[in-house]
């Protein structure tokens, strides 16, 4: 049995009956953080995006007009995928971890998972691969011609998906967030892969994770699931147990990505991760930056993952 098999049999004993930490703003312990309740009220007062009911009003014409060319090369020499990799051992990974979200996502009748289309992609501890994770699946899945993509900056204290694609700083889901008068087609992204649209992090604000875990948060999740559900939406997040704002978004998606970095990442962390995520309904793991072979040759593009799930869809138990 595998660490995270076995990780994965503990937690779902020790941790069945444990309340999960998921979405209950009201345990964040920010003793001068304002409280959702007064930041909520603010931005219905001052949000233009929000109409009397306090859902965000449809947003004209839905397109955006701002547009990223992605540098292919800069991406390749961080060993990621591209459009011209077409077969390589990293395209199969994808493809194998990419099909059971999807089939969660897009299921064939109603599978009981509430925003499967929305994926949170996390790991325990910083540096794990997260964002490399959720960069390549959003490339991954985009690269199917009948598919789409948005693709969402949710480190909003650290962004790297801009980074890593080369987007310039600009506003995006915190100001979304922050009563600015923007709509989602305001700061949406287009990109050269036609299916793949990116949401930036937007401006860097102190009170990040209650604006996350806000009524308007909420509505936007649903809104992005709803509106698309032809879409996935992939959110690259912090690390779970070193910030607050992971668990707080593992509350408001279907489907949670854990990577976990093999080999350095000890078990009783990932325990207490998945504890973290013990009301989330679809947790897989991947299993990243996998040594390959017996040799201590590190692979660029030969990394491995595994993948199971913990959780399953309430009617397929
Ligand atoms: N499978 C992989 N193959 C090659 N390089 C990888 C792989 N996974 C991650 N890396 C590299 O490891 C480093 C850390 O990855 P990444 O930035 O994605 O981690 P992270 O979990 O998002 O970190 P943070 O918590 O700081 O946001 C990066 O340089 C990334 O390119
Ligand atoms: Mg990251």
């Amino acid at each position: 049995m595998s660490i995270i098999e076995k990780a994965l049999e503990k937690a779902q004993h020790k941790h069945a009956d444990e309340t999960s930490h998921v979405g209950v703003v009201e345990k964040l312990e920010l003793p001068d953080a304002p409280s959702i309740a007064s930041i909520t009220e603010q931005l219905q007062d001052t949000h233009p995006s929000i109409n009397a009911e306090g859902n965000l009003k449809p947003v004209s014409g839905e397109k955006s007009e701002k547009f990223h060319t992605i540098d292919w090369a800069a991406l390749k020499s961080l060993g990621m995928l591209a459009p011209d990799i077409v077969r390589s051992q990293m395209v199969e990974e994808y493809r194998l971890i990419k099909r059971p979200l999807l089939m969660n996502a897009f299921p064939d009748g109603d599978n009981g998972i509430e925003r499967s289309n929305l994926i949170l992609v996390t790991s325990s501890v910083p540096g794990e691969g997260k964002t490399f994770s959720a960069v390549n699946l959003a490339l991954s899945i985009a690269m199917e011609r009948d598919k789409w993509v948005l693709l969402v900056d949710a480190d909003v204290a650290k962004p790297s998906v801009s980074r890593v694609l080369g987007i310039k700083e600009q506003p995006g889901l915190i100001d979304l967030l922050t009563g600015k008068g923007l709509r989602l087609s305001d700061v949406i992204i287009r990109t050269d892969i036609p299916n793949l649209r990116i949401l930036p992090a937007g401006t860097i604000h102190q009170h990040s994770t209650e604006l996350l875990a806000s009524d308007v948060m909420k509505r936007l999740a649903k809104e992005l699931s709803e509106r698309y559900p032809d879409r996935i939406v992939i959110f690259d997040s912090p690390p779970l147990l070193a910030a607050t704002q992971a668990p707080v978004l593992a509350g408001l998606v279907g489907q949670v990505v854990l990577i976990v970095e093999a080999d350095v990442t000890p078990q009783y962390i990932v325990q207490e991760s998945l504890a973290k995520l013990a009301d989330c309904k679809v947790v897989g793991c991947v299993l990243n930056k996998m040594k390959k072979g017996f040799g201590f040759t590190y692979y660029g593009l030969g990394y491995g993952y595994g993948y199971g799930y913990y959780g399953q869809p309430k009617n397929t138990d």
